[in-house]
């Protein structure tokens, strides 16, 4: 039986409505899993995108809890820089091709105009099936050598949420 986006919210607003304690957060990680290995699931929320559309689709928001369950399809290489999600929290879900992660530490914390200054702690390669959660205030950055597809959940629409000043140093 295919796993459904219905039935994925359902699941996510089940754990979540039990607790948002990290471990909580983890097994919405091996729920976001279970879609990304679901080839259906893949090929009916991350259709190609038309030219010149928003790689991020909003897919499902909590009405009630406020998470989002967010297709993303990018095209060609990337290389990303070191970001938090500001007040929220983030999974990463990858669903086709490979991003390479890294986690980056806070070696200096900004304030006013003077950012936040980071240094690279680990890197790790995310391949299909993967989740992998930056909790509220963690800072990472992606790099892709080609197009990839994730599933993204945002504690909250990440539209609406102001990431912090950071920087590599
Ligand atoms: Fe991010």
């Amino acid at each position: 039986m295919t796993y459904s986006l219905t039935q994925l919210a359902a699941d996510i607003r089940e754990t979540l409505k039990a607790d948002t304690n990290p471990t909580a957060k983890q097994k919405v990680c091996g729920l976001v899993s279970k879609a990304l290995l679901d080839k259906a699931f893949v090929a009916t929320h991350l259709k190609d995108r038309t030219q010149g559309a928003h790689p991020r689709e909003v897919l499902y928001e909590d009405p009630e809890l406020g998470f989002c369950i967010c297709g993303h399809v990018y095209d060609g290489t990337a290389k990303g820089s070191p970001h938090d999600h500001g007040s929220s929290w983030a999974i990463y879900g990858q669903a086709t091709g490979v991003t390479e992660m890294t986690d980056w530490r806070i070696v200096e914390k900004g304030s006013g105009d003077q950012p936040t200054l980071v240094e690279p702690l680990k890197t790790y390669t995310m391949n299909p099936g993967d989740a992998h959660l930056y909790d509220v205030g963690d800072v990472h950055s992606p790099n892709r050598d080609a197009s990839v597809r994730l599933i993204r959940i945002e504690g909250k629409n990440l539209d609406h949420v102001k990431r912090s000043n950071i920087k590599a140093k």
